[in-house]
C-alpha cells in the first residue's frame, strides 16, 4: 500500500508547527501551500488528496479568509493540527467542525498524522461523483442525461442553425431561459449580444420605448435619444420571456418588426433595419390565450415557427438526482462547508416529490439545505421534504396501485401525452392503458393540453418558404423535423 503515492497538501505559514520530520512520509507526496502567498488558490487543488492544515502556525483572524478559500476545495480530506487552546476560538472551532474530517492536538507523531490524513483522504474519496451516466450532457449551465433532455439538447442544436423565431413553452422553472441562451450560444450569432427582456416585469407604458427606443423629445422626460433593446441586440438574439404578458399595443409593434425586420424609435418617422433573431418563452398556453383574445393570433403564428417544449422536472427520471447533486456541488463550493452528499431518505424524497416548481424549486431546496443542514449529509428534512417519505401504513395493494399510477403518469409526460407511445414503453396495449387511465382517473386532457401544441402547418409552411427564399432555412415541404415536441424543418 505504501508504494502508492498519495498527494498531501500541507497548508501553513512561515514558522511551521509541523516541520518536515513530523510529516508522514511513506507513500505521501507533499505539496506545501503558503497561506500568505496570493498565487495559490483552491482552483489549483486536485481532488482525492489528503490535507493537513497547520493551524498552529497561522494568525487569526488575518489568515481566516485565505484559509476558507483553500478549504473549499472539493474532495480533499482535511485534518487540522492545532494547539489545544486554539479550540477555544469560536471561528477556529467552526472551521474545524465544518470543513475538516478530523483534527489533531499538538504535540503529535508522524504515525498519528499519517493515520489521520490517510483516513481523511479515504473519506474524501467517498464523496459521490456528480456525473456517473456517460450520456450526461453539460451544456453551459444545463445538465441532463435522460432521453427527454437529450432530445431537448438535440433540438437546441437543430434550431440554433437557422434564423426563424423559436417559441419555448414549459412550466415555470424548467429552464426556458437557459434553453434560449443555449440556442444563442450554438448559433452563428454567438459573438453578438443576447438581450433578455421580461415582458411581464415591465410597466405597460414603458414596453414600447424599452423595445424600440425613442428620440429626444418623443415624450415628456425623453431628454435624449435612447436605443431600444431590440436595436441594442443587433446581430444577436432577443429573448422575450413571458411573451403572453406583452400588452396588446406592443404586440402590434412586435408583429410589424417581425414582418419588416425594421424598427421605428418613438418620435421618429424613419425606420431602421435591425437584424435580430427572436426567441420567446411562455409558461401559459399561448394558443388558448389567442382563443381568449388575450394574444394576437397573427403574432402567435409569426412566433410559433419552431417550437420547443421544456420538459417538467418530474418527467426527467434519474435526472432529478443528477441535477440535485450538480446543484449541491455548485452551492457547496460557495458555502465552503463540508457536505458529503444526500442521505438515503433525501434521495427517496427527491424521487417521490412532484416538483411543481421544477428546477428552480430543486435549486432553492438544495440551497436551503446547504444553509440549514446539521449533520454531514443532507436529509429529506433539510430539503423540507420529510412528508414525501413519511412511513404510511398502506396495504401492499395500495402501494402497487400508487406505483402503477405514477409510472403511467410519468410515461405520459415523457411521451408528451401520446398514449400509443406511452403504452409501448410500458409494454401494455393501448386499450389496457386507457382502462388504467380511467380506473386511476388520470386527467389525460391535462397532458394533451399541456404537452402538445399543434402548429398550424399551413402558416408555418408559408413562413418557412418565406425564410427559404431568404436562404436561411430548409424546404417547407421537407417536414423531417416535425415530431413530438419540435416542429420545424431546419438542416445545416
Ligand atoms: N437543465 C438544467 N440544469 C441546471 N440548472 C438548470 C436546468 N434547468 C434550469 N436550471 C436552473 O433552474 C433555474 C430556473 O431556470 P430558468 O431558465 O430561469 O427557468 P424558466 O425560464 O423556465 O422559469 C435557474 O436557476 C437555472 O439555472
Ligand atoms: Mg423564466
Amino acid at each position: 500500500m505504501d508504494s502508492v503515492t498519495r498527494k498531501l497538501y500541507h497548508v501553513c505559514r512561515g514558522n511551521r508547527a509541523l516541520p518536515d520530520a513530523l510529516l508522514p512520509r511513506n507513500g505521501w507526496k507533499i505539496d506545501r501551500i503558503d497561506i500568505g502567498a496570493r498565487t495559490r488558490n483552491r482552483g489549483r487543488l486536485a481532488g482525492g488528496a489528503g490535507g493537513l492544515i497547520d493551524i498552529a502556525s497561522m494568525k487569526f483572524p488575518r489568515d481566516m479568509e485565505a484559509l476558507s478559500d483553500i478549504l473549499a476545495a472539493r474532495d480533499v480530506g482535511w485534518v487540522a493540527a492545532l494547539w489545544p487552546g486554539q479550540l477555544e476560538d469560536v471561528s477556529i472551532r467552526s472551521i474545524v467542525r465544518g470543513r475538516c474530517m478530523g483534527y489533531i492536538t499538538l504535540p503529535t507523531t508522524p504515525d498519528e498524522l499519517g493515520h489521520a490524513v490517510g483516513h481523511a483522504r479515504g473519506m474524501a474519496l467517498l464523496t459521490e461523483p456528480v456525473i456517473h451516466d456517460p450520456r450526461t450532457i453539460v451544456d453551459g449551465e444545463m445538465i441532463g442525461s435522460c432521453e427527454t433532455m437529450l432530445h431537448l439538447f438535440r433540438m437546441i442544436r437543430k434550431v440554433a442553425i437557422c434564423n426563424a423565431p423559436v417559441l419555448i413553452q414549459g412550466e415555470s422553472g424548467t429552464g426556458k431561459e437557459l434553453t434560449a441562451l443555449s440556442i444563442h450560444r450554438h448559433s452563428a450569432r454567438r459573438y453578438a449580444p443576447f438581450v433578455a427582456i421580461n415582458c411581464g416585469a415591465m410597466p405597460e407604458h414603458l414596453v414600447m420605448s424599452e423595445l424600440f427606443g425613442y428620440e429626444r423629445g418623443a415624450f415628456t422626460g425623453a431628454s435624449e435619444r435612447k436605443a431600444g433593446r431590440i436595436e441594442a441586440a443587433n446581430g444577436g438574439t432577443v429573448f422575450l420571456d413571458e411573451i403572453a404578458d406583452l400588452p396588446m399595443k406592443s404586440q402590434a409593434g412586435l408583429l410589424r418588426f417581425l414582418q419588416e425586420q425594421r424598427i421605428e424609435r418613438l418620435g421618429c418617422a424613419q425606420s431602421i433595419p435591425v437584424d435580430v433573431r427572436i426567441v420567446c418563452a411562455t409558461h401559459v398556453d399561448l394558443k388558448q390565450a389567442t382563443s381568449e383574445r388575450r394574444f394576437r393570433e397573427d403574432l402567435y403564428h409569426r412566433l410559433n415557427v419552431l417550437q420547443i417544449d421544456e420538459p417538467p422536472l418530474r418527467a426527467r427520471g434519474a435526472d432529478i438526482e443528477l441535477l440535485a447533486r450538480h446543484l449541491l456541488d455548485k452551492l457547496r463550493e460557495d458555502s465552503g462547508r463540508r457536505i458529503r452528499g444526500f442521505s438515503d431518505d433525501a434521495v427517496r424524497a427527491l424521487r417521490a416529490h412532484d416538483w411543481p416548481g421544477n428546477v428552480r424549486e430543486l435549486r432553492n431546496r438544495v440551497w436551503r439545505a446547504v444553509v440549514m443542514f446539521d449533520s454531514s449529509t443532507i436529509t429529506a428534512s433539510d430539503l423540507g421534504l420529510s412528508h414525501c417519505i413519511d412511513a404510511r401504513t398502506s396495504s401492499l395493494d395500495q402501494v402497487r396501485r400508487d406505483a402503477e399510477r405514477r409510472a403511467i403518469e410519468r410515461a405520459l409526460l415523457r411521451h408528451r401525452g401520446k398514449v400509443a407511445d406511452a403504452a409501448r414503453e410500458l409494454d401494455i396495449s393501448r386499450v389496457t392503458l386507457y382502462r388504467l387511465l380511467e380506473s386511476y382517473e388520470v386527467d389525460i386532457a391535462r397532458f394533451l393540453r399541456g404537452m402538445r401544441t399543434d402548429v398550424p402547418l399551413t402558416v408555418a409552411d408559408a413562413y418557412q418558404s418565406r425564410i427559404q427564399r431568404r436562404g436561411s432555412c430548409d424546404s417547407a415541404g421537407d417536414q423531417r423535423g416535425v415530431t413530438g415536441i419540435f416542429q420545424g424543418s431546419c438542416t445545416s
